[in-house]
């Protein structure tokens, strides 16, 4: 549907048919805030996706309409900087990257949109980067390698975007495989594409609605946290390089030597990347009810240790705790706000949704938002 709109868009702005791509959304099973430490995620690209129409122009502009903000937006390739909060940054931040690798972006035009809720956690912005590093290189035949955009992608949200991303996002998007998770390894970028059928049950991702202001200064700053006890950590093995490197018994070996808070950034991450490994075997042996029990565990860390989770994403998870029918509940992405993602009895979605409803609605004032979500692959042509 979005892809019919973008093509009769495109035709009516710019007069000619373009060429489509698409790169989805992500969630994130199990393993979060591990990426930027050297760790472990297990991701899923999603069935919500941005679609970019692109065409070459004979200028030396990019002139783009996003169908979503009903906005144009046109800048120049020989000179142009972020703007902050603008989408158009994102389309600038890829644009830059390419460049600075030495390919030739030449003008283009471009229509865009697609259906994954911004600020839900989702990764709306990798989707974006994706699919345009994706279209600008299909169109100009630059043939860039999946691992080189994925990178360019991150790049440009870390010096466009400003944030400090590690590599999940981008990757999910890319590599996304039908029906499977890929459990990730983030220093290595190796990878194993899990495959995950549920015939009983559904991945229910529950929207709080909230948006934090805050969210990209606090995630830099956990950034800078983890990075203060890998530092500490050096001073008794220079061979530290990051998280992924230490264990429990060296955290306490610095205890003294970083703040409480510190030491319980490090504590989450070290056990949560034991908990992706974990999940893994369990879901190997298709125990869902142990995959569930990690993902409670996940939550509890993100929200006491972590300190990324807020009221409403608690409740929600809270909520499921003691309900049979659910197997599985925690806070997704960067946190402060966004969604839970939940392992949930099929025959049992509807009566939950309307459970939640309520219960949040008379606690907080807003209706959250559900989005059952099915497993697809990855960035490519439409
Ligand atoms: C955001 C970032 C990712 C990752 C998650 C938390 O989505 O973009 O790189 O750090 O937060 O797991």
């Amino acid at each position: 549907m979005i892809t019919e709109k973008i093509r009769s868009v495109f035709l009516q702005t710019f007069g000619e048919s373009p060429l489509l791509c698409h790169s989805p959304g992500r969630i994130n099973l199990i393993g979060e805030h591990t990426d930027y430490n050297g760790g472990y995620v297990m991701p899923a690209a999603i069935d919500k996706k941005m679609v970019v129409g692109i065409a070459s122009n004979d200028g030396n502009q990019g002139r783009i309409h996003s169908i979503d903000f009903d906005e144009d937006f046109t800048f120049d390739l020989s000179s142009f900087s972020p703007k902050k909060g603008h989408w158009g940054t994102y389309i600038m931040g890829v644009v830059a990257q390419f460049q600075q690798a030495g390919y030739p972006v030449k003008g283009f035009d471009m229509v865009f949109g697609g259906d994954i809720p911004v600020g839900a956690g989702l990764s709306s912005s990798a989707a974006l980067e994706c699919a345009v590093g994706f279209a600008l290189s299909e169109l100009f035949h630059f043939e860039i390698p999946q691992r080189s955009l994925i990178h360019y992608a991150q790049k440009a949200e870390h010096v466009f975007a400003g944030v400090q991303c590690g590599i999940m996002d981008q990757f999910a998007s890319v590599m996304g495989k039908k029906d499977h998770v890929i459990r990730l390894d983030c220093r290595s970028l190796d990878y194993r594409h899990f495959p995950l059928v549920l015939p009983h049950h559904s991945i229910l991702l529950i929207d709080t609605q909230v948006k934090h202001s805050l969210a990209d200064s606090a995630y830099n700053q956990r950034r800078l946290e983890c990075q203060e006890g890998v530092i500490a950590a050096q001073k008794i093995n220079p061979e530290i390089q990051s998280l992924r490197d230490m264990d429990l018994g060296i955290l306490a070996s610095i205890q003294h030597e970083v703040s409480d808070i510190v030491f319980n950034r490090c504590k989450y991450i070290i056990e949560e990347n034991e908990r992706v490994l974990t999940a893994s075997t369990l879901l190997d042996n298709n125990d869902l009810e142990g995959f569930g029990e990690k993902m409670y565990g996940s939550h509890e860390g993100l929200s006491k240790l972590y300190e990324v989770s807020c009221d409403e994403l608690d409740f929600l998870v809270d909520f499921t705790k003691d309900l049979p029918y659910v197997l599985g509940s925690r806070m997704m992405g960067g946190g402060f706000g966004g969604c839970t993602i939940n392992i949930v009895e099929k025959e049992n979605v509807p009566s939950l949704q309307q459970e939640i409803e309520t219960a949040f609605e008379s606690k907080f004032g807003v209706n959250p938002k559900f989005y059952e979500v099915s497993l697809e692959d990855g960035t490519g042509l439409v």
